[in-house]
């Protein structure tokens, strides 16, 4: 398999769910409020915050030629307005261990949490919160762009349209189908973040048609924003898209989903660089919407099926953007890292024959370099290349660590 000498090999991050101890959010709020749907909090995570220097030389010394992480908003900006410098300078020191080992960095700026203050406006459902987060954009940016050769604005910009396909929510934000384990977690993580169970709109949870909205015209005010302070930066966001499958007349329902969840967001992503595509699975659509997983199917410890061949078409469909395109997450949660390996086999044979067919591909980031933090689920899911041990933080790379780090370190040495 042929990639080009310049394509990045990648493992990805998110800040909350590595770094520790985010007091700042709304998720780490929700995680301690009476009720949470939370199976644990996120605690001090992987110790990232302290630990990343050590983490980014065993990702380099594994091979690999770039790291995706996010900056977390609620640590730049933990007061509306109020800017940290401290904050910003550790971010700058975590961009210049990536270059001192080799790893190009990618940036997301927006990946899920946001400050606990956003919810006291009405967080993703506020008309303002557009203007708020490109201010947080232009703040880091202006003083880190030099460092900053790809930024994602926000990851997983569709998630409102996905979560609606997954569980069944109108478009008023009503449940209709399976909800998120009722609402008894609203009111006490709305009392937690000073603020009313309406106002309350995290980024995760929220579906409504207003949502939606706000979260495309947050990216395109980012981006101008961006494009003023850091002109060398390219920008893009992050989609999660699935491989729809339709069985024998679900074939205009499954374009309806893949309309909502992928065309709708073109319009906004005009005047981008890249398009990120993240990508774990497949989803088998009949006339009423997303099927239960067939009945022999393997499943991850995310819940997810084994499905590693969904990249290699999800990548095809999304070329139609016209933007070159990363894979910015793939990736299992799995106890049984042979499973791993075999899935990144299978993921990246695809990611060859789409190369080989002209498909603008540049990079391949996997989910995920550490165990970590994995939202609701907590620790349990382990969709990490290297094992973390929570009591002592020691990290523990996996066969599969060395397997990928191999693939990439081969394309390093190419480079070097
Ligand atoms: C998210 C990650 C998450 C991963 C695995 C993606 O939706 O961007 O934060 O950990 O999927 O579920």
């Amino acid at each position: 398999m042929t990639f080009p000498d310049t394509f990045l090999w990648g493992t990805a991050t998110a800040a909350h769910q590595v770094e520790g101890g985010n007091t700042a959010s709304d998720f780490w709020a929700m995680e301690h409020a009476p009720g949470s749907l939370f199976a644990e909090p996120s605690g001090d995570a992987c110790d990232h915050y302290r630990l990343f220097r050590d983490d980014l030389a065993l990702l380099a010394g594994l091979g690999f030629t770039a790291y995706r992480f996010s900056i977390e908003w609620a640590r730049v900006e933990p007061e509306d307005g109020v800017f940290s410098r401290a904050a910003i300078a550790h971010y700058r020191d975590v961009l210049a261990a990536c270059h001192e080992f080799g790893l190009t960095p990618m940036v997301t700026l927006h990946h899920f949490t946001s400050p606990r203050w956003l919810m006291r406006y009405g967080g993703w459902e506020y008309a303002g919160t557009p203007e708020r987060f490109a201010a947080y954009c232009r703040a880091v940016l202006a003083e880190l762009g030099d460092s900053v050769p790809y930024v994602c604005t926000i990851n997983e910009a569709n998630i409102g349209p996905l979560l609606r396909g997954m569980l069944g929510i109108s478009g008023d934000g009503a449940p209709v189908g399976i909800d998120l384990g009722g609402q008894d977690w609203r009111r006490p993580a709305a009392e937690a973040l000073a603020t009313t169970p309406d106002k309350l709109n995290p980024f995760l949870f929220t579906f409504s048609d207003a949502g939606i909205a706000v979260v495309k015209q947050a990216h395109m005010a980012a981006r101008e924003a961006i494009r003023a302070v850091s002109p060398a930066s390219q920008v893009g966001i992050t989609l999660s898209l699935q491989d729809f499958q339709p069985l024998p007349g679900a074939t205009e329902i499954a374009d309806r989903m893949w309309a909502e969840q992928f065309e709708e967001y073109l319009p906004a992503l005009q005047g981008d660089d890249f398009l990120g595509v993240q990508n774990y699975c497949r989803a088998r659509i009949g006339t009423e919407g997303i099927l239960p997983q067939p009945a022999d199917a393997e499943l991850t410890q995310a819940g997810y099926e084994y499905y590693p061949q969904a990249l290699e078409p999800v990548l095809r469909r999304a070329a139609t953007a016209g933007l070159p395109l990363f894979v910015t997450e793939n990736g299992i949660a799995t106890a049984d890292d042979d499973r791993r390996v075999a899935f990144i086999e299978t993921a990246l044979d695809g990611v060859g024959r789409a190369l080989a067919d002209g498909v603008d591909i540049r990079g391949y980031f996997y989910w995920s370099a550490l165990d970590n933090f994995e939202w609701m689920l907590g620790y349990t899911p382990r969709f990490g290349l290297i094992a973390v041990d929570r009591e002592t933080q020691r990290r523990t790379p996996k066969n599969s660590a060395y397997h990928l780090g191999a693939v990439a370190g081969r394309h390093r040495r190419i480079r070097s």
